[in-house]
């Protein structure tokens, strides 16, 4: 449990992962294949390579945990910098990619909604972090700052309902974490007083998937039915791509 004296409004982030401890942190340096949301994070991951160019790229990665993701875009032969305010996230991320010899994947323990002092970046990635920010817009200040002229933000954050959610409510009473709703037009509002001057909002990968690959097909039993579920899936689809982004999508932002 959080210090309730604690006058640190980002304590709980800063010791999250000194609670959660050793099991805790080794599942999560093996996701995507260790955790439940597999697929989930699989097909964001399939979306973000789509997007971004070739390698060698600069990407500033804030919120990065114990680094899952940076060593990932590290081995695909971008140049990654991982910023987490977590110092047991940051330590067993370095040790990780001590022990993998990757040269080109930089990890600094710090807080993103202060300025950061570097080259600047083609690409700053938040990936399911902007949402536990004090100050949201002073994370998209940094990110701004941190970008060349140009140079995009990437976010895949939770949208509308995650703050009320039950594994929400369940993470701020045990640990004192934020967990707020970061909705694309959140971030866009946040991203244009930050000094963005263009927007994408694209539909969340894995709900796309999820109604074009249906565990239903596995268990049709005759051609008809199979017929009709993809029938079915393809409006969810549709529906999926017109409705659903405005709720929980990722964004992009240009600077
Ligand atoms: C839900 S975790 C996600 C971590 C990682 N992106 C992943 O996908 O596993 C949110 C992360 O944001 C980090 N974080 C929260 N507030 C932060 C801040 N002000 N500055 C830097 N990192 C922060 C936390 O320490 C935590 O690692």
């Amino acid at each position: 449990m959080p210090d309730s004296h604690s006058t640190d409004p980002k304590q709980g982030e800063r010791e999250y992962y000194a609670q959660l401890g050793d099991a805790a942190i080794a599942h999560a340096i093996r996701k995507p294949f260790s955790d439940e949301n597999c697929a989930f994070n699989l097909a964001n991951l399939a979306a973000l390579f789509h997007l971004l160019p070739p390698p060698p790229l600069r990407i500033l990665h804030l919120g990065c945990g114990v680094g899952w993701l940076s060593h990932m875009l590290a081995e695909r032969g971008y140049h990654v910098t991982g910023i987490d305010i977590a110092p047991e996230a940051i330590a067993a991320a370095t040790r990780r990619r001590d022990e993998a010899g990757l040269t080109d994947l930089v990890y600094q323990l710090g807080d993103y909604e202060d300025a950061i002092n570097h080259e600047p970046y083609d690409v700053v990635l938040f990936y399911d972090a902007l949402h536990h920010a004090e100050e949201p817009s002073r994370a998209l200040t940094t990110a701004a700052a941190a970008l060349r002229p140009g140079g995009k933000l990437i976010a895949f954050e939770p949208g509308e309902g995650h703050h009320d959610s039950a594994k929400s409510q369940q993470a701020i009473a045990n640990f004192g974490v934020h967990e707020a709703d970061m909705p694309p037009a959140r971030i866009i509002a946040l991203g244009h007083a930050a000094g963005f001057s263009r927007h994408q909002i694209m539909p969340h990968p894995a709900d796309l998937m999820a109604e074009l690959y249906h565990p239903d097909y596995a268990v049709a039993t005759d051609q008809i039915a199979l017929a009709r579920r993809q029938f079915d899936r393809s409006w969810q689809l549709v529906r999926e791509l017109w409705r659903e982004p405005r709720r929980h999508a990722f964004t992009v932002l240009w600077k």
